[in-house]
């Protein structure tokens, strides 16, 4: 701290180096250094605008903060205890104080903080929200390749019934548009300002929050100032969504990595995805997946963090609300990277299709089909049905001869007696035909998937544009910014 600290120097004597380093938001306050100096510019336009601070001083303090937005973090005082009271420290020091000690006029660092979060985070989630999409769009491109690749599907990692490749990855298409649902849910929230609560009691200042609000390209106030400043809902939310998205992601990365074993063999990932031993030559571990499904872990905690973090808190504002921030900024830097990379991954992912569609047959997996048809064509009880299968199964196999013994010792008659003809019970254990007959909604039969394709790009879409016109609002916003401090340079 400097002799003239000007956060201290009246009530506070110095604070030593170690107190500093441990109370300091300043190394994770980069992350809201951009949105600091809007929220400094906006709120300085409304002063003047109110009247509450002269045009002149609010065209120097302007100009100050475009020079210290110029020079970057790394010019301020670093003994400070974060961003704010250093950009303040600074403006004073590039154009006196009888100009630049007006800024915080009517403002408290708690409101202030709180904004530059919201801020930092809806461009964050924005980011989020288009790698989102792209993975969306490679997983239905990846399903459209596998529109008639059948592979083993599997229920407790036991085969089960066979399906397509393209069933399979449009559940994980179908399970980000919900992320992407999630996310622009969560967004209506993040996007609300606090500015104007001041430090909880609000201020006797006569501030026109909704112009604040509006330059700053928020959609709405958050009224209540003690709320505004208190809540970190919009943390947790937003962690929560990337928590439910990360799960997504390492339930694909688990599958990867068991696919990609030559127990299973059903996919190879691309070389520059894995890694090599060094000691053992033949090795090609996959590495990224195995990352994918650890950070998940990285972000799971993250969630736990913030919620024991702000679960004690009374209000208003306490300084613990300050370890948030990192804990929500990682959360999402984690979360952007791990969906952009599992885009990459999957887009280079080979399909070993001869395999997938040996392996689907494999584990007695055409049981139910076998079942289903015997119920369909002789109107045995499906229960009696299952009794059959499972019989002709525990002898040894899905066999003419094995299921005409178990329909005799089960219903002491025989396939011919009951109505069903062999072709009938044969075709029943084709892989193909019984999927073809799957084509209900949702199913896994081709055409269904190509229905559900298309649904999938039809939604995506759709996305795409609500982010373009969100993104645009913002933009629109900045210009708004930017003109209403011209408009004060040059009256
Ligand atoms: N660095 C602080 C934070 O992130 C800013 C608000 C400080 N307010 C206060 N009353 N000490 O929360």
């Amino acid at each position: 701290m400097t002799k003239d600290d000007i956060l201290r120097r009246g009530r506070l004597g110095l604070q030593n180096e170690q107190v500093t380093a441990f109370t300091s938001s300043l190394e994770a306050d980069r992350w809201i250094f951009d949105s600091d100096l809007m929220v400094d510019r906006a709120h300085v336009v409304m002063l003047a605008r109110q009247q509450i601070i002269e045009e002149d001083d609010a065209s120097k303090i302007l100009l100050g903060l475009d020079q210290i937005r110029d020079n970057g973090i790394e010019l301020l005082d670093s003994s400070y205890e974060d961003v704010h009271i250093a950009i303040e420290a600074r403006l004073i020091e590039l154009i006196g104080e009888d100009a630049g000690g007006r800024m915080h006029s009517g403002r408290s660092r708690n409101d202030e903080v709180a904004s530059c979060i919201r801020i930092a985070l809806r461009t964050d989630l924005l980011k989020l929200a288009g790698l989102i999409n792209k993975l969306r769009a490679a997983f239905i491109d990846k399903a459209h390749e596998g529109v008639s690749l059948i592979i083993p599907g599997f229920t407790h990692l036991q085969h089960a019934q066979p399906t397509t490749l393209a069933h399979h990855f449009l559940a994980y298409a179908c399970s980000l548009e919900r992320s992407f649902e999630r996310l622009t849910d969560a967004y209506r929230r993040v996007n609300l300002c606090p500015l104007g609560a001041a430090a909880f009691a609000a201020t006797a200042f006569p501030l026109d929050r909704a112009y604040a609000c509006e330059l700053m390209g928020f959609d709405n106030l958050l009224e209540n100032s003690m709320d505004a400043v208190s809540t970190r809902d919009f943390a947790i939310e937003t962690i929560s969504m990337c928590a439910n998205l990360m799960t997504d992601i390492s339930r694909f990365a688990e599958e990867t990595i068991l696919w990609s074993t030559s127990e299973f063999n059903l996919v190879e990932l691309a070389d520059e995805y894995t890694s090599t031993s060094s000691i053992m030559p033949q090795k090609k571990n996959p590495d990224v997946p195995e990352l994918l499904r650890a950070r998940t872990g990285t972000v799971h905690g993250e969630l736990v963090s913030v919620l024991s973090i702000c679960k004690g808190l009374p209000y208003s504002y306490n300084r613990d609300l300050q370890e948030v921030t990192p804990h929500l900024q990682k959360a999402l830097m984690v979360t952007k990277n791990a969906v952009g990379i599992t885009t990459k991954m999957l887009g280079t992912l080979e399909l070993h299709a001869d395999v997938m569609h040996d392996k689907s047959l494999s584990g007695f997996s055409m049981a139910t089909e076998l079942a289903d048809t015997l119920v369909r064509i002789t109107g045995l009880p499906f229960r009696t049905a299952h009794q059959i299968v499972g019989s002709a199964v525990r002898a040894g196999g899905l066999d003419f001869n094995r299921v005409e013994e178990a329909c005799e010792s089960v219903t002491g008659r025989n396939p011919e007696q009951l109505g069903i003809k062999r072709d009938a019970l044969e075709q029943a254990l084709d892989p193909i035909s019984s999927i073809d007959q799957r084509s209900i909604v949702g199913g896994p039969a081709p055409t269904e998937c190509l229905r559900s394709i298309s649904e999938r790009q039809r939604r995506l879409k759709t996305d795409e544009e609500t982010l373009n016109d969100i993104n645009d609002r913002l933009i629109l916003a900045r210009k708004r910014l930017d003109d209403a401090s011209n408009a004060l340079f040059v009256s």
